[in-house]
């Protein structure tokens, strides 16, 4: 039986009475930024927070001091400070797979061994064991001495994963390829679609590539029909080229040099053919979208190298020491989680936009979209009762400048309220000049042009003292008021990317806490997978196909008549 008590209905509470209240008097006087600016000449000052060492200005954002006050009443009111420390504690607030919640503690120091003891486990001194032999072997590989089959040093990682088994990776390698400094570079394999795998190994020399096979249960059907491909592959490729004769004993030994795993099921691994010398294990209280910064992140250690993958961890511990000690009222983390209840449930916003300004971090929304939707997109609360409002709104994204020339004609003029995160970096590892003109202030000019326009907009009488034409006039009419977070950093490091994904798995916590969601858990991509096994054997057996719904038995026979 689980002791976490039931979810407070927020919607029952006096701050989210008061909170309606608030939201539909802004709505009646007319929500006006340029107005709050003009009348707050402090506004910046006060909206503007460092959290570690990032730089957030709420200030465009849809809030008054009133709706500070009244956000941080309703965080109270549902508990989100005794949540976010039972979490931080290991409590298991996971209550439907009834387990700890703890990637916090992937980030805690070596010296707090002993400090978190979770289900008789000393959770950081494990931790440090699985880190300390990632980086030994890490930095085998990267010197040189480790070596596959054939003596050559390995130049190329594939890692196979999908879901939280990849996400993360990927998205951190994209975003830190200024740092990989070992000339090895990684490829990440995820869909079933053999398209994946299949441009992914072209052009591969199996000797000099490690494979890395990456889950958290070794069952995912994905990672494992793709590791049996990626080992096929390799143990083919190595006897082409006369790196192995084809014995099982040279195959084992390939498979030894070549293949390394990563999961919580050490005994699948080991099922699977891989050393459990080879195996770097975490535990069933990391969610998969929350452990990049486990062993999941091997490949990373190998790219970028052990001393900044723990960069990488001390910019998640910045912003988790922030979001457990700074209160409510000057935590931007909580405060941006509760901003966003805000949007969702009082002005009806149904998705949130992130916009980094910064090419390196293109996978980033991608990555957000499984973080905080997969978390959030839930219709059940933590103790099995219907959720009472609006949950989980759908995050997407690209990077601008692209998204300038796509998408944002529906930010700016569209019917919808669409909040965004715009994400920029005053430092670029590639400073260039195209004459007089520095490129990345031409690239940050747009991030400030753009949340100006966003928050300002344009009138009717400033579209019409540019001499336009009285009937085009309201098509060019820019309403403003459009919410928007600048989250301004030094330069994009490996530890404010830490800092960056702690911000969100924080701000994903405290909407979840609200809405009173158990945020850990997964069951809706359950039922997909079940169909998918039953469906499959419909494409050539009979019996099988008229199992099926008549619109899928349809659909099979388009593909029986078309293969
Ligand atoms: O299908 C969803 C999911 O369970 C994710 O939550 C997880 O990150 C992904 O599949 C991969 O799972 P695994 O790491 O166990 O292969």
């Amino acid at each position: 039986m689980s002791t976490i008590p039931a979810p407070i209905d927020a919607t029952q509470t006096p701050a989210w009475k008061a909170l309606q209240e608030h939201h539909d008097r802004l709505v009646e006087e007319g929500i006006s930024l340029k107005g709050w600016f003009a009348a707050d000449p402090e506004r910046v000052e006060k909206l503007t927070f460092e959290a570690g060492d990032l730089h957030i200005d709420l200030s465009r954002d849809l809030i008054t001091d009133e709706t500070v006050r009244l956000l941080c009443d309703l965080g109270r009111a549902v508990g989100v400070e005794e949540r976010r420390d039972a979490m931080f504690s290991g409590a298991h607030i996971n209550t439907t797979e009834d387990r700890a919640v703890l990637h916090t503690a992937l980030r805690r120091p070596k010296e707090q061994a002993g400090t978190l003891i979770v289900d008789g486990q000393d959770v950081v001194a494990d931790v440090h064991e699985v880190l300390d032999r990632m980086y030994a072997f890490a930095d085998k590989v990267r010197s040189g001495a480790w070596r596959g089959v054939s003596g050559k040093k390995i130049e190329h990682v594939v890692s196979v994963g999908i879901g939280g088994s990849d996400l993360g990776p990927v998205m951190v390698y994209e975003a830190l390829k200024p740092y990989a400094d070992a000339g090895i570079d990684c490829r990440y394999i995820s869909n079933i679609d053999p398209n994946d795998a299949a441009e992914k190994l072209a052009g591969l020399d199996p000797e000099t590539t490690l494979v890395i096979i990456v889950s958290k249960t070794f069952t995912t059907l994905e990672t494992l029909t793709n590791a049996r491909e990626v080992r096929t592959w390799m143990l083919d490729a190595l006897e082409r080229a006369g790196a192995i004769d084809g014995s099982a004993e040279s195959r084992a030994e390939a498979i030894r040099k070549h293949f390394v795993a990563v999961s919580t099921a050490l005994d699948l691994v080991e099922e699977f053919g891989i050393d459990p010398e080879n195996a770097f294990g975490f535990w069933n209280w990391v969610g998969g979208r929350y452990s990049v910064d486990s062993a999941v992140g091997l490949s990373l250690i190998v790219a970028l190298g052990p001393e900044r993958f723990q960069e990488f961890l001390g910019g998640f511990r910045a912003i988790d020491e922030y979001f457990q000690k700074t209160p409510l009222e000057e935590n931007v983390v909580a405060l941006m989680g509760l901003m966003n209840v805000w949007y969702v449930n009082f002005f009806g916003a149904e998705s949130h936009a992130v916009l980094p300004y910064n090419q390196y971090l293109h996978r980033f929304p991608a990555y957000l979209q499984q973080l905080t939707m997969e978390s959030n997109g839930k219709g059940v609360r933590w103790d099995g009762t219907p959720v009472t409002s609006a949950t989980g709104e759908i995050f997407w994204g690209e990077p601008g400048t692209n998204g300038q020339h796509a998408f944002y004609q529906l930010i700016h003029q569209g019917t919808r309220m669409v909040p965004a995160d715009f994400i920029a970096f005053v430092n670029t590892p590639h400073p260039v000049r195209d004459g007089e003109q520095d490129v990345h202030e031409l690239f940050l000019g747009n991030f400030l042009a753009q949340t100006k326009a966003l928050a300002f907009g344009k009138t009717a009488d400033e579209v019409r003292a540019e001499g336009t034409p009285e009937e085009i006039v309201p098509a060019r009419v820019f309403t403003g008021n459009r919410p928007t977070t600048s989250i301004f950093g030094d330069t994009l490091t490996p530890f404010a990317l830490g800092e960056l994904i702690a911000l969100y798995e924080h701000i994903t916590f405290v909407q979840g806490t609200v809405w009173g969601i158990d945020s850990y858990d997964q069951w809706g991509v359950e039922l997909g997978k079940q169909l998918a096994k039953q469906i499959t054997p419909a494409f050539h057996d009979d019996a099988a196909l008229t199992e099926q719904d008549p619109a899928t038995q349809a659909l099979i026979r388009y593909y029986r008549a078309h293969r």
